[in-house]
């Protein structure tokens, strides 16, 4: 049978969204089991729940560095589980930063815990949270008694804790940046650097006095293209574990804008957690600007198909990832009037808005700006592709205020944020203006 355009259009005008009034054809309404409709509900579901599930616990074999190659769990295990030294306590655990996942402690464990009766100075405690999967990030793998290996997950670096039985220690916040945790303090802790100091083509103190360099809160995912430990006023080049929650709807992503959420969960399972799977981009073979991922062919890892362990959970976690929510802060955290007021003077007079575009607060678009337009040195915009820094979306703003706001903490409060917008966009704003504009933010 065949219709003329003129007849699928009159009949698409015809069939036009039906008034709200009009009740649903119930017809429609329930999706029968083998229809096309019921299968998008379900892969929603599915892809979620895998997604959740990588992003929690997959290590995608990074053991074979993390534990087989820098031999960090030997540390965590001390001599009495195959390891040297003493091993390490909870209480140091938690200095690092790490954190415990109360939902996955098993309730004699979480009974113990909430009595305040277990031991945090007893190394055997870790061993029993490791062996729980209780440390946010952090997996762990036992033969018997003996820990053989250990491998990192995203929820390392991307999720935290609501504290709720204690410091560190509570349910999962997926998506929320840890940022108590020393990375570099954590990864220092390895028996045999070596193979970082190789890939870097520096001795082994070097890349210690780098590690240490860093600070709670803080990761280079660059280091390992260009090789900059340090900018040029001496100070670390690492950035703030940034949100990685509210990303929906965002087009570049990382500080720098290096690709999409996919394009940067590839990179980072790839050549940051170093798993095993495929990851393409020619964009690293600039070996003026990348000496290392050039060198190392950063951008053209290609295992066999078969060990690939990262390519085929890349739909879910996307998926998963765009799924989190920016968190609403508490109501009584800031003032609703004054907030009111601030979000008139984001949207008109401080022209916040022009690249914070609410509701997304960045730009729909290509959401990147030189550091010179923000009013900032471009050190950091510059390791990347496109040198420019992304405008980042600013929901959830709350629970990012440790370490500071812009993509090295520069700015430690957002009354200096808003200073320096008003001082480099000539802004003129008074001290009341700039007031209700901080408890605006404090509101997203
Ligand atoms: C060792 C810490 C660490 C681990 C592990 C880690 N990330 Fe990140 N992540 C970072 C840092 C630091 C950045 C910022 C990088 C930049 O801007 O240069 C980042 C950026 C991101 C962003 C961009 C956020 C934004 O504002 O656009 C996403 C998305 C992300 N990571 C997801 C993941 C996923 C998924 C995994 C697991 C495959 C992962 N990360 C593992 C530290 C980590
Ligand atoms: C020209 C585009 C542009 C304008 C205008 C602009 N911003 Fe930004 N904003 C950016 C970019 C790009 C970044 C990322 C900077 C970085 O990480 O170094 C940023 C970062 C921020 C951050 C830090 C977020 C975080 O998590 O670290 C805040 C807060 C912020 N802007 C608020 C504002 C406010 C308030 C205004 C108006 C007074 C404003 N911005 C105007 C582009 C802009």
């Amino acid at each position: 049978m065949r219709f003329s355009l003129a007849a699928i259009l009159v009949f698409l005008a015809c069939s036009s969204p039906a008034p709200k009034e009009t009740p649903q054809n119930p017809a429609v309404k329930e999706a029968p089991p083998e229809s096309y409709q019921k299968n998008v509900d379900d892969n929603a579901k599915k892809l979620l729940e895998e997604g959740r599930k990588v992003f929690r616990s997959d290590t995608f074999g990074s053991e074979a560095f993390w534990g087989d190659k820098l031999r960090l769990h030997e540390v965590l295990a001390g001599e009495k589980h195959g390891g040297t030294g003493p091993g390490v306590t909870p209480k140091a655990a938690l200095a690092l930063g790490l954190r415990v996942d109360f939902g996955a402690i098993p309730s004699s464990l979480g009974d113990v815990i909430k009595a305040h009766t277990l031991s945090f100075d007893d190394p055997e405690n870790t061993i029993a949270l490791l062996k729980h999967d209780a440390v946010v990030g952090v997996k762990a793998f036992f033969e018997g008694d003996k820990m053989t290996s250990i491998g990192i997950t995203c929820a390392l670096c991307h999720s935290t804790t609501d504290d709720n039985f204690g410091k560190g220690i509570g349910r999962r916040l997926d998506g929320w940046p840890n940022r108590d945790l020393d990375v570099g303090k954590v990864a220092s802790l390895a028996p045999n650097l070596k193979p970082v100091a190789d890939l870097l083509k520096v001795d082994v103190d070097t890349v210690k006095k780098v590690l240490l360099s860093w600070g709670p809160g803080k990761y280079d995912a660059e280091l390992l293209n260009d090789g900059k430990a340090f900018r040029p006023d001496g100070k670390t080049s690492a950035t703030l574990l940034p949100a990685a929650f509210g990303l929906a709807g965002v087009n570049l992503h990382t500080y720098n804008g290096w690709g999409t959420v996919t394009y940067w969960n590839a990179y980072v399972a790839n050549t940051q957690m170093h798993g095993t799977g495929t990851f393409f981009d020619p964009r690293l073979d600039d070996a003026a600007k990348f000496p290392v991922a050039a060198r190392a062919k950063n951008g053209h890892l290609r295992p066999a198909l078969a060990d690939d362990k990262i390519t085929g959970k890349l739909a879910a976690l996307h998926f998963y990832q765009l799924a989190l929510p920016a968190p609403t802060p508490p109501k009584d955290s800031y003032d609703q009037n004054a907030a009111k007021r601030g979000s008139q003077i984001f949207d008109s007079k401080a022209r916040c808005a022009t690249c914070h575009v609410p509701p997304l607060f960045t730009e729909p678009g290509w959401n990147m700006h030189t550091g010179e337009e923000i009013g900032i040195d471009d050190f950091q915009a510059k390791r990347s592709p496109d040198e420019r820094y992304r405008t980042t979306p600013l929901g959830g703003l709350f629970v990012r205020a440790k370490g500071g706001f812009y993509h090295d903490g520069r700015f430690a409060t957002l009354d200096d944020v808003v200073a320096h917008y008003d001082r480099h966009f000539k802004l003129g704003l008074t001290q009341p203006e700039k007031a209700d504009l901080v408890e605006y933010l404090k509101s997203l």
